[in-house]
């Protein structure tokens, strides 16, 4: 499942920081996805701290920023990694670039020398993320 021709997934970027903090991933009538949301325009700021313990990777298509994951490690356990969230606009989903920022961050926390279990703690009804999280593609990752 690669992400889309076009699509660059990569390390966020300070010069993102206008469009990061402004994200939209939130679906009407979801509560969970304006969770995902806020906690996506929060983390440009919560990662200039010199201790910050998260990192973002953006989906970036023809300058636009299409998503993002936010993951690190985990306050309440601070030997294991989670993502924190992950969203992509409305108009760009079922196109794999959730999956793809997944890779991105599973891949970026192996390179760092972290081989542990990374959680993803995911709200009951939010389907497309648990469907997301189950998906085969990332076993083993
Ligand atoms: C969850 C979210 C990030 C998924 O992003 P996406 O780019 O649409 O997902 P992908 O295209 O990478 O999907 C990968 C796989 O996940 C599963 N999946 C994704 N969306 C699904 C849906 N709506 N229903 C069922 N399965 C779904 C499928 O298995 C899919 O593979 P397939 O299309 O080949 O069948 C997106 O729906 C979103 O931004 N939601 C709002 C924010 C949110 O709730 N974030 C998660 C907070 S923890």
């Amino acid at each position: 499942m690669p992400a889309p021709a076009g699509v660059e997934i990569r390390l966020y970027r300070v010069s993102d920081y206008a469009a990061v903090t402004s994200f939209k991933c939130a679906d009407p009538r979801r509560s969970w996805t304006r969770e995902a949301e806020l906690v996506i325009r929060k983390a440009p700021d919560d990662i200039r701290s010199p201790d910050a313990k998260a990192q973002i990777v953006v989906a970036v298509d023809d300058g636009r920023i299409v998503g993002t994951i936010v993951f690190g490690i985990d306050p309440q356990h601070q030997k294991t990694r989670s993502i924190f969230t992950i969203g992509v606009v409305r108009d760009r989903r079922r196109e794999h670039i959730g999956i793809s920022l997944k890779r991105a961050a599973l891949a970026e926390l192996v390179a760092t020398g972290y081989d542990g279990p990374v959680y993803s703690q995911v709200h009951r009804y939010n389907t497309p993320m648990r469907e997301l999280n189950g998906t085969s593609d990332l076993s083993g990752a």
